[in-house]
């Protein structure tokens, strides 16, 4: 894998991934709607809006591996979750199979699964339950990874990222949380792994509190650094800080789920 394109690399996880995967892959490639703050006078940016197919066909032109992080983040009207993530991805999947790209490494996300209440553990083979139209985008991503893996034999890896940060700050991420270094990792297993065609694989470190069956991350040799039970004790004064949420503290989405939630926790489904 000699050159990899990042897109979405102005934003929190674009900046910390290209210093993790810098002098990995000798070309490395970023493209975002806004330029990276801190951008080096030796790298390459391409500006692009994922909603404009020909913005994205020259960001994509000439790289073997994508690491598709560009989108919007958060939940958030539809029209933006339209243009960002469903148009968007749909253009990125269908430019790397215009000019011949490899391998797409997609940053999903656990609230494509965050209707699963927390004591249910939660592997790749169950159903999606989306829980806002955020979720629901990523959703869209893993099914168009697969049409692209099993049709027109890209190497598809997707990423349901828990939380990406330097440490674990309240009980929910104590489950969810996936350290920086254990990101680079998973994206080097889809970059490179010879036996990929198509996986998801959860984004969590070594979480003892996880709701997720990780296998398949850990048949290709995932071994995450990162110990959530390391950050207990401020996890938990943290969380005592924060109001009750009987919806969210329920599922495993967290806030996703109590937001916009018709009716009271005592219809919710396990
Ligand atoms: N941070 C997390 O814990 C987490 C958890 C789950 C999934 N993810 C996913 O990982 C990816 C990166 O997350 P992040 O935390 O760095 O988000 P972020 O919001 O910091 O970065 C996203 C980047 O995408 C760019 N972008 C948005 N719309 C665009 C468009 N139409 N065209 C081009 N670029 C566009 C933004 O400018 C931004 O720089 C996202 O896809 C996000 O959904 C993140």
């Amino acid at each position: 894998m000699q050159s990899v394109l990042i897109t979405g690399a102005a934003g929190g996880i674009g900046t910390r991934l290209r210093s993790l995967l810098r002098g990995v892959y000798p070309h490395l490639r970023l493209s975002d709607m806004k330029s990276p703050a801190d951008l080096a006078a030796d790298e390459e940016f391409v500006p692009a809006d994922l909603a404009d197919m020909a913005q994205v066909e020259k960001a994509v032109n000439g790289v073997e591996g994508i690491v598709h992080l560009g989108g919007f983040s958060v939940e958030g009207p539809w029209e933006t979750i339209l243009g960002a993530n469903i148009v968007g991805c749909y253009n990125l999947f269908e430019a790397a199979r215009r000019h011949g790209a490899q391998r797409i490494v997609f940053a999903s996300s656990n609230h494509a699964v965050g209707f699963y209440p927390r004591q249910r553990r939660v592997g790749v083979g169950d159903m999606v339950r989306p829980d806002s139209r955020y979720g629901v985008s990523k959703a869209f991503g893993e099914a168009l990874g697969a049409l692209y893996a099993f049709k027109h034999g890209l190497r598809v890896t997707c990423i349901r990222i828990g939380n990406f940060a330097d440490a674990p700050v309240d009980r929910r991420r104590l489950s969810i949380w996936l350290a920086p270094e254990d990101l680079a990792q998973l994206v080097r297993i889809g970059l490179e792994h010879p036996d990929i065609r198509y996986e998801i694989f959860f984004g969590a470190s070594d979480n003892e509190r996880g709701w997720w069956d990780n296998a398949p991350a850990f048949r290709y040799g995932y071994r995450p650094c990162g110990r959530a039970e390391d950050y207990v004790e401020a996890a938990l004064a943290a969380e005592a800080q924060l109001p009750p949420d009987p919806v969210g503290d329920w599922y495993a989405g967290g806030p996703f789920c109590g937001d916009e939630f018709d009716g009271g926790i005592e219809r919710s489904p396990i």
